[in-house]
C-alpha cells in the first residue's frame, strides 16, 4: 500500500516531459565492477530507482556505443575510461563526497567516489536529480558533505516504547528484543544513507537496565547484526551507555573515572565490544544530567569523565560524544537566582582544552531544551578547543508532537545562520558547527529523530520532512529551507508546480503558525508537565526544572540582563549580548527570554505585549485553518491515502490550536485584566 512507507524514495513515474527521453537513453544501462557490499548496494538502488521511474528494465551491459551510467570508486572506474575525472575533482570530492559526470566521448554518465560510500551519496544524489526532473545530459557535478558527522538519535527503549515519540513504538525493538524485521531495517538505513547519514546511535541516551546490558555478550551479537545492516550504507552504529556500568554489569564498587580498576574494565569492554563490531562508532553520553549517573558522584569533572572512556576507545579508534545538557533539575522554584539557561555554559566553558581529542561535545541547539522559540546555545562560539555537535530534535516534543505541522527546517538555518561573534563579523553556527573555525577533527550534527514503526515513519506524513531536512542540511548547511521542501515535496507527491506550491506554502508557513498559538516572545514551557502536548500557562511554574515565566498582574517575562536579573545575557559575544540585554534592542521574538517586562510594554512591532498575545492567538487560529483549506484544495489530485492521512491530523490540528487560544488568551487576560482592543471573545 502506497501510504508513505516509501517516503521520498518512492521513485514515482517520471512525469513524460523534455527530460523523460534523456533519462531513458542514459539510464538503460548500469555498469558496475566491483563486489563490495556498498559498490553493489549502490547499484542495485539505482537499478530499482530507474526502473520505477522510468519503466523499463535496465541492463547490466551495455551495447557497444550504447548511452549508460557507470558508478564506482575512481580507481575502479579508471581501469574502463581512463580521463574521466580530473586531479581537481578527486581532490575536491573528499573521502566521502562523489563527483557526476557525463562524458559524451565515454558514452557515459559516471559517478566516481573515493570511498564506497561516495559512491552510494552519488546514486541517491542522480536518482534525486531524477526525481525532481532535472536534465542529466551535461552534468559536472561535485559535492562533498560540509559536516564530517551527520547522526542520528534514538531515543528508542528496549520494551518498544520510544521516548517522545510520536510515530507509534520503535522498529527497533518489541518488548526486550530485537526486531526481526530485517527488510524494515534494510528500508530504514537505505532512508538514512540517501540524504547521507553516517552515523546512528540505536539507544536512547536514558540508559535503563536492560539497554545497560547491550555491550555484553547477551546483547553484542544482536547489536552487531543491526551494525552489519548499517555498515552497507555507510552507517556507523553507535551506543549510549551508562556511566554506572562497572558497578551495574561489572560487579565493581564504584565508577570513579580515576579509578584503575574502572579505567581496566573500561578498556576490556571496549575491545570486547570491538571484537564484535569492528568499525563500531563510539559511546554516546548523558552524564549527571536528569538523574542519570556521572562522574560528579565522585567529585570528578566531565573532561575527566569523557576523558576515561575516550581513552579506552582510542586504540579502536572509537569516539566519545559527550552531552552537555547538564543542570540542576530539582530547583526550588522560589530561588530567583538560579538560571537553567546559564547552566551548560557554566559547567563546559572551563572544561575548554581539557577533553581529549577522540572527545566530543554534543549541545542543543538552545539554552533549555528544544522550545518553539528560544535563543542559540551561548556555548557555540565558547569553546574554541573543544570538538562540538550541535544538537537538533526532529522529534517534535515541544512542536506539536506530530500531531501539528511545524516544519523545522527554517528554525534550524535560523540557528546554523547565527553569528556568534567568537572570531568577529564571519563566525556563523555553521562554521563553529562544521569544524571549519578552529579546525576540528570532530565536528557536525545530532539531532533525536522522529521515526517509529508508524507506516509512514513519521505518524504525520508532512513531518517526514524533517527528517529528510535534517540530513539534507547536515550534508550541506548551505540548502535554503525552501529548496529542501521542494525537493521533498516532489519526490513524494508530484512534479506538478500547482501542487508543489500548496504544500510548499504550508510547510514552510507551519512553525511561525504554530509559535503564533503557543509560545509568545520567547516564552516556553507553557505546555501539561511530563507528556508536553497541549495548553498549560503554569503547568511547569511552580516546579523543580528551572523552566517559569514569572507572570503576574503586571507583567511576565525572565530577566536574564546583567544589570538586575540572572546575567544570562552575558554569557553571548559582541553585539549579541548588548543586544540581548538591551530592552530596547532585544528582539521582539526573544524578548520575553531575556526581560520581565509590563503588559502595557510596547514592542518594536508597535503593539503591546499583551495586544500581541492576543493577536497572535487569534490569527493563529486562523491560519491553523488556512493550513486545512489550503490541503483540501489538493483532494483528488494526489493519492488518496496520502491525502487522507494528512487531512485528519490538520483537521486536529485546526481544533487544537482554538484550545491553545482559549486558554492562553483567558489566562493573561484574567491575570491583567486589560480588555482585547478589538472586543474578541475570551472566556
Ligand atoms: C528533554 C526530554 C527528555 C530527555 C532530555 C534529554 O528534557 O523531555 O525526555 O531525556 O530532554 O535530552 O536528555
Amino acid at each position: 500500500v502506497e501510504s508513505g512507507y516509501h517516503a521520498w524514495l518512492s521513485y514515482n513515474k517520471a512525469l513524460p516531459g523534455a527530460q523523460l527521453e534523456q533519462y531513458r537513453q542514459w539510464g538503460g544501462a548500469i555498469v558496475s565492477l566491483e563486489e563490495q557490499e556498498t559498490i553493489q548496494a549502490a547499484a542495485a538502488e539505482l537499478k530499482l530507482g530507474l526502473e520505477a521511474m522510468l519503466g523499463h528494465s535496465v541492463s547490466a551491459a551495455p551495447n557497444q556505443g550504447q548511452l549508460h551510467i557507470a558508478l564506482g570508486t575512481f580507481d575502479s572506474l579508471h581501469v574502463r575510461y581512463q580521463s574521466l575525472f580530473s586531479e581537481k575533482e578527486i581532490e575536491a570530492a573528499e573521502a566521502e563526497g562523489f563527483v557526476i559526470r557525463t562524458s559524451h566521448a565515454d558514452s557515459c554518465l559516471a559517478i566516481g567516489a573515493a570511498s564506497p560510500a561516495g559512491v552510494l551519496y552519488g546514486v541517491f544524489h542522480l536518482l534525486r536529480l531524477i526525481g525532481t526532473g532535472a536534465a542529466i545530459d551535461e552534468l559536472a557535478i561535485i559535492s562533498a558533505p560540509v559536516n564530517g558527522l551527520r547522526m542520528i538519535n534514538h531515543w528508542d527503549n528496549f520494551d518498544g516504547s520510544i521516548e517522545r515519540g510520536y510515530a507509534g513504538n520503535s522498529f527497533l525493538y518489541k518488548n526486550n528484543r530485537f526486531t526481526e524485521d530485517q527488510e524494515r531495517l534494510r528500508d530504514y538505513a537505505r532512508m538514512m544513507a540517501s540524504v547521507g547519514i553516517n552515523a546512528i546511535a540505536i539507544n536512547n541516551v536514558n540508559v535503563h537496565q536492560e539497554e545497560t546490558l547491550f555491550i555484553t555478550p547477551t546483547y553484542l551479537p544482536q547489536v552487531a547484526k543491526l551494525a552489519d545492516i548499517f555498515r552497507v550504507y555507510g552507517i556507523r552504529l553507535y551506543l549510549s551507555i551508562n556511566f554506572a556500568s562497572p558497578i551495574q554489569i561489572g560487579g565493581l564498587e564504584t565508577a570513579d573515572p580515576l579509578e584503575l580498576d574502572v579505567q581496566g574494565w573500561w578498556n576490556n569492554k571496549a575491545s570486547e565490544i570491538y571484537a564484535a563490531i569492528p568499525d563500531f562508532g563510539g559511546f554516546l553520553v548523558k552524564a549527571d544530567s536528569e538523574n542519570r549517573p556521572g562522574p560528579f558522584t565522585y567529585g570528578r569533572d566531565h573532561a575527566e569523565g569523557a576523558n576515561m572512556l575516550a581513552e579506552a576507545l582510542l586504540p579502536h579508534g572509537g569516539i566519545v560524544i559527550w552531552r552537555c545538557f547538564v543542570y540542576n533539575c530539582k530547583q526550588d522554584w522560589r530561588d530567583r537566582k538560579t538560571d537553567r539557561a546559564r547552566a551548560a555554559y557554566d559547567h563546559f566553558k572551563p572544561l575548554d582544552g581539557r577533553f581529549n581529542d577522540n572527545v566530543v561535545l554534543q549541545i542543543k541547539n538552545g539554552p533549555l531544551d528544544f522550545q518553539v522559540r528560544e535563543p542559540v546555545s551561548p556555548l557555540f562560539g565558547a569553546l574554541e578547543h573543544t570538538n562540538q555537535l550541535i544538537e537538533f530534535q526532529i522529534t517534535q516534543e515541544y512542536t506539536g508532537q506530530q500531531r501539528h505541522l511545524c516544519y523545522l527546517v527554517p528554525q534550524w538555518k535560523e540557528i546554523l545562520e547565527f553569528n556568534t561573534y567568537a572570531e568577529g563579523e564571519k563566525a556563523p553556527v555553521k562554521r563553529v558547527v562544521d569544524g571549519s573555525l578552529w579546525g576540528n577533527r570532530i565536528n557536525g550534527m545530532a539531532a533525536v529523530t522522529n521515526v517509529g514503526e508508524d507506516w509512514n515513519w513519521s505518524g504525520h506524513l508532512l513531518a517526514q520532512a524533517n527528517l529528510y531536512g535534517y540530513g539534507r542540511l547536515a550534508w550541506n548547511p548551505d540548502l535554503t529551507a525552501e529548496q529542501i521542501a521542494s525537493e521533498w515535496i516532489q519526490l513524494v507527491f508530484s512534479l506538478d508546480a500547482a501542487i508543489h506550491d500548496v504544500i510548499s506554502g504550508l510547510l514552510m508557513d507551519s512553525w511561525s503558525i504554530y509559535e503564533s498559538y503557543t509560545a509568545p516572545l520567547g516564552i516556553g514551557w507553557m505546555v501539561n508537565p511530563n507528556h508536553h502536548y497541549g495548553p498549560n500557562v503554569d503547568g511547569y511554574e511552580y516546579s523543580p526544572w528551572g523552566t517559569y515565566h514569572f507572570a503576574d498582574h503586571k507583567g511576565i517575562g525572565v530577566d536574564r540582563t546583567v544589570q538586575t536579573g540572572t546575567g544570562y545575557s552575558a554569557q553571548y559575544m559582541g553585539a549579541n549580548a548588548e543586544v540581548y540585554n538591551s530592552l530596547e534592542h532585544c528582539p521582539d521574538e526573544l524578548l520575553l527570554f531575556f526581560h520581565h517586562v509590563p503588559y502595557t510594554h510596547v514592542l518594536h512591532s508597535g503593539k503591546t505585549v499583551i495586544q500581541h498575545i492576543y493577536d497572535n492567538h487569534f490569527e493563529g487560529v486562523e491560519r491553523a485553518a488556512q493550513l486545512l483549506s489550503a490541503w483540501s484544495s489538493l483532494q483528488g489530485r494526489i493519492k488518496e491515502e496520502l491525502y487522507s492521512q494528512v487531512e485528519e491530523r490538520l483537521r486536529e490540528q485546526a481544533r487544537h490550536a482554538e484550545e491553545w487560544r482559549d486558554q492562553i488568551n483567558t489566562y493573561f487576560w484574567r491575570k491583567s485584566g486589560i480588555e482585547d482592543k478589538h472586543h474578541r471573545k475570551i472566556y
